[in-house]
């Protein structure tokens, strides 16, 4: 074969590798989090982004209406709508990436649990997500009337008017309040398999079988108490002192739902980023998001492909960045 053909081939070749790359890259899905709807320009953004980055598609599911049903519908009902939703959309039915914001990360991982019938999730996203419970409803810090709900709302979080009609009383855990939460909460005690007589092994074989788990807390996080919940850290039962890490904690050492078959695999990233709840900035969107939303078939095949493409690649990213594509400012500004 002449030099010319053998580069026409390698030409060819390459294309169809890029061909494959483009039919096969697996889509992903965003969970916002309270407070906001799909439509809003972080969210959009945020979306839009990422999809633009990794170079697949992203879809945002919307439950209810958004900000007003995102307060006031039970968590159980959001997983349900969220289940449908997922199953109904087409493009999923091979598998999806998740990204859950916030209250989106545990809906998220309701999906991921009990949703029957839908497709995997591979890699799982979660960016400042209340997996272990928060001990403070996140709306309100000082003002008298905020205190005054704040205490209202705590002497009456677990009963069934207020789990029926304020979403966060799903996962507020009161460490000193340990049998009413798990007598009342109707959500994360099922969500994290903590009651023994009810507890699921399918919970827990679904989210072991993840690909990654990427667990992003925020470290200057005031929304959500205490912010290490973020990587299923959390207070001892009975104090609110001091804060165990995820390793200590009884959902970890008799691993309710496989975090720690997936964090002895080497599965879980626990990542600790600036910012306060959900201020993440482009660049460690692109670090800590991005790589999972690539699709892995393709890219590992390009890589052990060419090396050359290799040193393209990083490049032209080195390129994009000269241009502008690394602004370091917080893109989402969400009061959840
Ligand atoms: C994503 O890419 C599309 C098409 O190139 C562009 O129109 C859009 O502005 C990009 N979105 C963002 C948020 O940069
Ligand atoms: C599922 O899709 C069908 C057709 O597109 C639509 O009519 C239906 O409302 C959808 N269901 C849900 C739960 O989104
Ligand atoms: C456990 O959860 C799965 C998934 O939702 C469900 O299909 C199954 O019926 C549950 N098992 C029990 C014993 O409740
Ligand atoms: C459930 O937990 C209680 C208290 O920790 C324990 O006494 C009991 O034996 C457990 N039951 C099962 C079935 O594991
Ligand atoms: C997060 O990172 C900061 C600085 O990078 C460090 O001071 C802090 O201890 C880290 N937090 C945890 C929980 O590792």
């Amino acid at each position: 074969m002449s030099s010319r053909t053998l580069t026409t081939a390698a030409f060819i070749f390459l294309c169809t590798l890029t061909l494959i790359a483009l039919t096969q890259s697996v889509p992903f899905i965003v969970l916002h989090g309270i407070g906001d709807k799909c439509s809003s320009q972080g969210v959009t953004k945020f979306t839009e982004l990422l999809s633009n980055w990794s170079g697949s598609q992203g879809y945002c599911i919307e439950i209810g209406d958004g900000v007003w049903d995102s307060w006031t519908m039970p968590l159980l009902e959001q997983t349900a709508i969220a289940c449908e939703k997922v199953k109904n959309i087409s493009e999923l039915s091979e598998g999806y990436n998740l990204v859950g914001l916030s209250q989106g990360t545990v809906i998220g991982r309701g999906v991921v649990e009990w949703c029957d019938g839908a497709p995997p999730v591979k890699n799982f996203i979660s960016l400042a997500g209340m997996h272990a419970g928060i001990a403070s409803i996140p709306f309100c810090k000082s003002e008298w009337l905020c205190v005054l709900l704040d205490t209202l709302i705590k002497s009456e979080v677990y009963s069934s008017y207020v789990q029926d009609h304020l979403a966060p009383s799903g996962y507020l855990k009161i460490p000193t309040d340990i049998s009413a939460y798990l007598k009342g909460c109707k959500f994360l005690p099922k969500l994290n398999n903590e009651i023994n007589s009810t507890r699921n092994s399918t919970y827990k074989e679904r989210f072991a079988s993840l690909q990654n788990l990427v667990l992003i807390m925020f470290e200057q996080d005031t929304v959500l108490v205490p912010k290490e919940t973020s990587w299923f850290g959390y207070y001892p039962d009975g104090a609110f002192d001091p804060i165990l890490p995820a390793q200590e904690t009884l959902l970890y050492t008799e691993d309710w739902i496989g975090l720690k078959i997936l964090d002895e695999a080497g599965k879980v990233k626990f990542i600790n980023v600036s910012g306060n709840h959900l201020q993440i900035s482009q660049s460690d969107m692109k670090k800590h998001i991005v790589p999972y939303l690539e699709d892995e078939a393709s890219t590992q095949m390009m890589r052990s492909e060419t090396s050359s493409y290799k040193w393209l690649s990083s490049t032209w990213n080195f390129l994009l960045e000269l241009v502008g594509f690394s602004e370091d400012i917080p893109l989402l500004h969400t009061m959840d």
